[in-house]
């Protein structure tokens, strides 16, 4: 198996074409004209095994405002593996990949949505009830700022000594 990451703007058509084949197996109702559901990310992981592409992660590198602390944070996005490849803990390794690279390079939080909590928790990540605020976006257009708690659950995993405030949290862009 083998592991890289690669910046959004580096990616070749043939990468590009695999992560559609994937999200396509892995997501119903993933649109089926890109790789990127509201916006582009900054980065992925991708994990190949004999050139076919077996797991994806996209991150997003922001600074969030909680309750008017400024959080670096990465965003997780799109994160799946091949129904038959799954269960060999690879979605795992993926997140902890993400954790050390966020505790070596200032990020205070890893973030994201999530409607199921439960692999995420197995992960120890938890999940926060803030009250939201975010640049809703669809085709491609700003439609305005929401501001409500979100109906799939955010969850969080501390990287540094920041606290988590339960007050409002503005996401300083679209949700990812
Ligand atoms: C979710 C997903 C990424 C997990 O990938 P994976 O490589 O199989 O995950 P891992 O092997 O690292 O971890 C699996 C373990 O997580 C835990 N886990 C997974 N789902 C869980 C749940 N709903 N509740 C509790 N624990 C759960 C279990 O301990 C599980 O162990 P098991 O394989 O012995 O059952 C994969 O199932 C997937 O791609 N699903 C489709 C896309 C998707 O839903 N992505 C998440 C978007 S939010």
């Amino acid at each position: 198996m083998k592991l890289e990451r690669k910046e959004e703007f580096t990616l070749d058509q043939y990468t590009q074409i695999a992560i559609q084949k994937l999200f396509a197996i892995c997501f119903s109702g993933y649109p089926s004209d890109r790789i990127y559901f509201k916006q582009l990310p900054c980065f992925r992981y991708l994990c190949w095994e004999n050139n076919e592409l077996i797991a994806h992660m996209a991150v997003d590198h922001r600074v969030i405002n909680n309750e008017n602390q400024h959080l670096r944070i990465f965003g997780i996005v799109d994160l799946c593996v091949h129904p038959a490849q799954q269960h060999k803990r690879i979605a795992s390794k993926l997140l902890k990949e993400l954790e050390n690279l966020g505790q070596s390079s200032g990020v205070d939080f890893l973030l994201l949505t999530a409607s199921d909590a439960g692999f995420y928790k197995s992960n120890g990540f938890r999940a926060v009830h803030n009250s939201c605020k975010w640049l809703l976006t669809a085709d491609h257009q700003s439609l305005g700022v929401i501001d409500r708690v979100l109906e799939d659950g955010l969850m969080i995993k501390p990287l540094a000594s920041k606290k988590w405030k339960d007050g409002t949290l503005d996401f300083l862009g679209n949700i990812f």
